[in-house]
């Protein structure tokens, strides 16, 4: 398959993501309070190796040399979190203005390099205080999100244009609540049912404050949305990839286009959802784009004595995987960015995630050469340009990540970076992949920046 550039837009946004406590380190700096995954990963036995993001990969003291990779790399976008516990330390009330100082110069600085921010507001750190008060199965953290909302929109809706409310709300609702292996690490459906419900309400909420604040902003909400597939012919498995699709896609997609929650899951769930009259039209505020995070694809089976949704994943033989043991398939981001198009009605998309983790070294010669991650991008970026040529309104693509960093409950073992970082003395190495994007930016005719 081949990366057929002359599809894409000319002003295509090229770029790499991030989360604030992935990288950022400095936890307890200039006023910054913990957040819930700073209480999960200090918790003994939850996080691979006993690592922790207390220092990650101190981008708060490096950002200016991250910022001058990204322009080495020749993108052309950066999307960043906002630490939601530096800036209203306290999940609502004062505001702490050395968190949003920090995030207003990184912003001059990407401004300045030609490097459009796009600011995500929630990446899955929510202040321990709010935690503490019943977090977000309770219906106040979805106002006091919206607050804060207003606090980011505020100071940088100047320069920000470009927006997203929540990054993967299933991660928070089902990895967080039901399966308790990110923070807050619950393992209740109930809790579960209701934070994904006070998560789009947040998102909704946000979504009005971001509006009333920055007239010109573009807003979008980002999913990690799975292709599923049947393992096999049979109704019951047939009806798990349904109920699978459910819970990954249409749960998260359905609200926000105005459908409501999906009646069938609703059923499968058993949970009451703590509904109020007009929150659905809130959830439903009309969106500028959808974002997608994509990594590999589901196949499911029926598992009748298992947790909802009572769906097995079946490892499917010969297919190749990455070092997280995920499936290499890159028909699977087609499909998805397909069904944005046609089933929902997407007029604007952006890849806000992609990438692959593979366990890299530095070379005596102190190049890090990574072909598996390498040929992951391209083919990736061939399946984008495919369905950009089929008509998908595909704006960007932003490859996960800038720098490998701390990849939650796994720790600092999985680099998903382009840029290598040894964490012993903070030093960034370009790895192939990262010059491989740099080349393909470069082919584009883009707005790149120079060499890598
Ligand atoms: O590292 C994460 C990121 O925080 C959210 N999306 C998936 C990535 C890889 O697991």
């Amino acid at each position: 398959m081949t990366i057929d550039l002359a599809a894409l837009p000319q002003d295509f946004l090229w770029g790499t993501a991030t989360s604030a406590y992935q990288i950022e380190g400095a936890v307890a700096e200039d006023g910054r309070f913990p957040s819930i995954w700073d209480t999960y990963a200090h918790t003994p036995g939850k996080i691979a190796g006993g690592d922790d993001g207390d220092i990650a990969c101190d981008h708060y003291h490096r950002w200016r040399e991250d910022v001058a990779l990204m322009r080495q790399l020749g993108t052309n976008a950066y999307r960043l979190s906002v630490a939601w516990p530096r800036v209203v330390p306290g999940g609502d009330g004062p505001v702490n203005a050395k968190g949003l100082d920090f995030y207003d110069a990184l912003i001059d600085a990407l401004l300045e390099a030609g490097i459009t921010p796009s600011v995500t507001l929630y990446h899955w750190d929510l202040p321990q205080v709010l935690q503490d008060r019943g977090g977000w199965p309770v219906r106040d953290t979805a106002h006091h999100f919206a607050s804060y909302a207003a606090v980011v929109a505020e100071r940088l809706g100047d320069r920000v244009t470009h927006w997203t409310t929540l990054n993967e709300p299933l991660c928070s609702a089902w990895i967080g609540h039901l399966e308790g292996l990110m923070a807050p690490g619950l393992t209740d459906l109930t809790a579960a049912v209701r934070a994904s419900y006070h998560l789009l309400l947040g998102h909704g909420l946000a979504t009005q404050a971001l509006r009333a604040a920055v007239p010109n902003a573009q807003i979008g909400i980002v999913n990690n949305l799975s292709s599923v597939e049947p393992a096999s012919g049979r109704p019951e498995d047939v009806a798990a990839a349904l109920r699978l699709d459910g819970h990954s896609n249409r749960w998260w997609l359905d609200p926000v286009h105005g459908r409501g929650f999906p009646a069938d899951m609703r059923e499968v769930y058993g949970v009451e959802l703590p509904e109020v009259s007009g929150d659905l039209e809130t959830i439903a505020e009309p969106l500028d784009w959808l974002g997608l995070n994509y990594y590999f694809p589901s196949t499911a089976a029926d598992d009748p004595t298992g947790p909802a949704p009572h769906v097995r994943a079946v490892r499917r033989l010969g297919v190749p995987r990455t070092g997280m043991d995920w499936e290499v398939d890159a028909a699977g981001i087609e499909r998805l960015l397909f069904r944005l198009t046609d089933d929902y009605g997407a007029r604007k998309l952006y890849v806000t995630e992609n990438g692959s983790a593979y366990p890299d070294v530095v070379r005596p010669d102190g190049t890090v050469d990574d072909p598996e991650r390498t040929a992951y991008l391209e083919q990736h970026l061939a399946a984008c340009t495919s369905a950009v040529r089929k008509g998908v309104p595909l704006a960007g693509y932003f490859a996960w990540s800038l720098l490998d960093n701390f990849e939650w409950a796994y720790g600092y073992d999985k680099r998903f970076g382009l840029v290598h970082v040894d964490y012993k003395t903070q030093r960034r190495t370009v790895k192939r992949s990262g010059h491989r994007y740099a080349e393909i930016i470069r082919e584009h005719g883009g707005r790149g920046h120079g060499a890598a």
